[in-house]
């Protein structure tokens, strides 16, 4: 890769921040547009990410951050955890953005000077309020997902670093995510689920689930990133589907601002959904910024912090926005590549270091890659490895020696899956295709979301 921007590519990127900035400085007069700041600060964020990859890919290879492609004919080193440039600008970026739903709020509200003497009524901040303008409280929960970005980015670093262990990765993300727990304790609060209407007349309307909820949250915190670091290993993958994510929570965002009842005074429900937005666009940028470098052939891997930024971002917008439920219902493949792979990730199988798909020298295509057993399993094992392979559909394939013992036996992820199903193929047609299933996945996960979840239960929450 080069270091350097084309002319082009220098052009289009000035281009693009100088208009991002004009309309910047538009939105100081009158009465200040967030959402449009917002999706310039976007713009920007794209533009400096693309830059610094391109300049820093070098620097990032001298200090032995290089990885090896190892789905390529030449395996060339190119290098690795670049998705660290793209977390540090999204942290600026939030950071600088934090005056902008804020700062007319708190002062339009008071006598400014951080007075308080003239605090109009509470009635009025809450409802009287234009649609972008958050309310000071919201100010703790943009912090605190500040903070727990922060701390997972740190992390994810050190794990580029060091390559931590398995056991040790999975909990990274919990101590992230205490600084949001903590916002959403104090902030919020609930602890109660709505019941579905097909079982309200054994538990009631609501079940208070207490601290079993903040369970929920926290695992919610470490499923997402972990979840988007096993879902890796063909270029472009983590990024892509990062970024499926995001547009999908955004149509989600959009749809229920849409759908929130209309009138000048909005409701204060909107606010989580906007908070969501601010948080979104900007991942969104850095992400296209990315995704340009990282997509087949690769030019540059993203490293395990961006799989963790990315899914911690996710967590946030989905924990602090209350819509977890949907958030999850956003990430199906990667729940079933979770539920797919425990087995080797609680060790009843053997789990090598990479189970990326292996590539045929011969042939330029991707197979299943597979995983040696030292000694046979246990005959319960062989039994359920059996039981699998003979399923309606394989859900894995076996090789046995002459005396009918299994010796190998494909990796368990959903893209090797998807190989046994569907037979080799190259490396980017594998990705369009695993990223048109999230996609479709997705869109039946929002039309479920918004239109069949009255079916279950009895009123929705957006309204
Ligand atoms: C996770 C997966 C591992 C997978 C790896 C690939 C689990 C438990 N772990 O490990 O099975 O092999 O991600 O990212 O599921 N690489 C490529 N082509 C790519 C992307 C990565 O060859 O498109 C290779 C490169 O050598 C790169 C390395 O994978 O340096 C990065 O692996 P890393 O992210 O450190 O692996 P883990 O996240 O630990
Ligand atoms: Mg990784």
């Amino acid at each position: 890769m080069t270091s350097t921007l084309t002319r082009a590519e220098t052009w289009s990127l000035l281009t693009l921040s100088a208009c991002c900035v004009g309309i910047i400085v538009n939105t100081f007069q009158g009465d200040g547009e967030p959402l449009i700041a917002s999706l310039a600060f976007s713009g920007i964020a794209f533009s400096f990410t693309f830059s610094l990859i391109r300049w820093l890919g070098h620097t990032f290879m001298k200090a032995n951050l290089k990885g090896r492609d190892m789905s390529k004919l030449k395996k060339v080193e190119i290098p690795e955890n670049m998705g660290a440039v793209c977390a540090v600008v999204y942290l600026l970026v939030i950071i600088v953005f934090i005056p902008f739903p804020f700062y007319k709020d708190i002062v339009a509200a008071t006598s400014g000077g951080g007075n308080r003497e003239f605090v109009v009524e509470h009635q009025q901040v809450d409802t009287g309020r234009i649609l972008h303008k958050f309310p000071h409280n919201k100010l703790a929960s943009y912090l605190s997902a500040i903070l727990s970005l922060q701390s997972v980015v740190l992390l994810g670093i050190g794990d580029d670093l060091f390559d931590i262990r398995w056991r040790h990765k999975l909990f990274i993300p919990a101590f992230a995510a205490i600084p949001m727990l903590v916002v959403y304790f104090v902030d919020y609060g609930v602890t109660n689920v709505v019941v579905p209407v097909q079982l309200e007349p054994y538990l009631g309307n609501m079940v208070d689930l207490g601290w079993l909820y903040y369970a929920y949250m926290a695992a919610v915190a470490i499923f997402c990133p972990n979840s988007i670091n096993i879902l890796a290993g063909i270029n472009g993958i983590e990024v892509s589907q990062s970024i499926v994510v995001g547009f999908l929570l955004l149509a989600n965002d959009i749809l229920s601002l849409w759908a929130a009842p209309s009138s000048p005074t909005p409701h204060p429900a909107t606010d989580p959904h906007l908070f969501s937005i601010y948080l979104l666009l900007p991942f969104l940028g850095v992400s296209m910024a990315l995704w340009w470098h990282n997509w087949y052939p690769a030019k540059v891997f993203v490293g395990d912090t961006y799989c963790y930024f990315a899914g911690m971002v996710f967590a946030i917008v989905g924990i602090l926005g209350h819509f977890s439920k949907t958030l999850l219902l956003l990430l199906i493949p990667q729940i079933a590549n979770f539920i797919y792979s425990a087995p080797q990730l609680f060790r009843l199988i053997p789990c090598p270091r990479h189970r990326l798909p292996r590539f045929n020298t011969r042939s330029g295509l991707l197979e299943p890659s597979v995983t040696q057993w030292p000694r046979p399993p246990s005959r319960p094992v062989a039994w359920m490895l059996d039981l699998l392979a003979n399923f309606p559909l394989p859900m894995l394939k076996l090789e046995k020696n002459s005396k009918g013992e299994i010796i190998e036996s494909t990796n368990l992820t959903i893209l090797n899956l998807w190989l046994v199903w569907f037979g080799p193929r190259r490396e980017d047609r594998l990705a369009i295709e695993l990223l048109a299933m999230q996609a479709t996945c997705g869109i039946i996960g929002l039309f479920v979301r918004h239109k069949l979840a009255l079916l279950v239960f009895r009123e929705d929450n957006r309204a």
